[in-house]
């Protein structure tokens, strides 16, 4: 199990309070101490889960494929140059502090229309309408999951984890979705 620095460091201070405590108190207050394996469960991935597509997903509006876009192809507010489409911010407030909104970087494993740099951990999105959906190989249900949860449909996916980590929104994915499904052929 992986565990991030401060994490560690919370389990750290965790268990010298403990035994400190231990140490240096009554005995019969143990069961009041903190619990580290709680703390440690944080960390843990919760369970894949299915979504269901809302209905108020509007596909094809233009303003939800263009913040999709935009989502697709930032990493953050702070690295993000161009404007945000209406709908969404550079920044936002969190506990009182204004920090970079976390966009979605697909670029880092999917190549797209437009994309620079793009990886190729992931499969190339480019032209996927005309290729699958058009063809019905794939629907907008199944690319809305996949952006979710991508463990419903595979398992063992090196995909982000989206919806069920709370990354984004419901409303977050469908922009994602409209994007990828969207006919971008006659732009550049
Ligand atoms: C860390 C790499 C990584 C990132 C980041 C990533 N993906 Fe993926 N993605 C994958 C891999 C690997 C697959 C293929 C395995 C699978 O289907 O789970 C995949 C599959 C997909 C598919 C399914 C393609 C198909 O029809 O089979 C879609 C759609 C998709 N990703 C969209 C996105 C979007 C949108 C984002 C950004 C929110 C994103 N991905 C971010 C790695 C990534």
């Amino acid at each position: 199990m992986k565990m991030s620095i401060r994490r560690f460091t919370q389990f750290l201070a965790v268990a010298l309070t403990t035994s400190v405590t231990l140490y240096a108190t009554d005995l019969s207050k143990a069961y009041d101490m903190p619990d580290a394996t709680k703390i440690l469960k944080q960390d843990k991935l919760a369970k894949p889960t299915k979504f269901k597509m809302p209905k108020s997903c509007n596909l094809d509006d233009l303003e939800a494929i263009a913040r999709g876009k935009y989502i697709f192809h930032n990493l953050n507010g702070k690295k993000a140059k161009a404007k945000p489409p209406k709908g969404l911010v550079k920044f936002i407030t969190k506990n009182g502090k204004k920090k970079p909104k976390q966009f979605g970087n697909c670029v880092a494993c999917h190549n797209i229309e437009g994309a620079k740099g793009a990886g190729n951990i992931g499969p190339d999105l480019t032209n996927y309408k005309k290729l699958f959906i058009d063809t019905k190989a794939r629907d907008a249900k199944f690319v809305y999951q996949k952006i979710a949860d991508a463990r419903i449909d595979n398992p063992k996916t090196h995909m982000t984890i989206n919806l069920t980590t709370k990354l984004f929104n419901k409303s977050e994915i469908c922009d994602l979705t409209a994007y990828v499904i969207s006919d971008k052929s006659k732009k550049k």
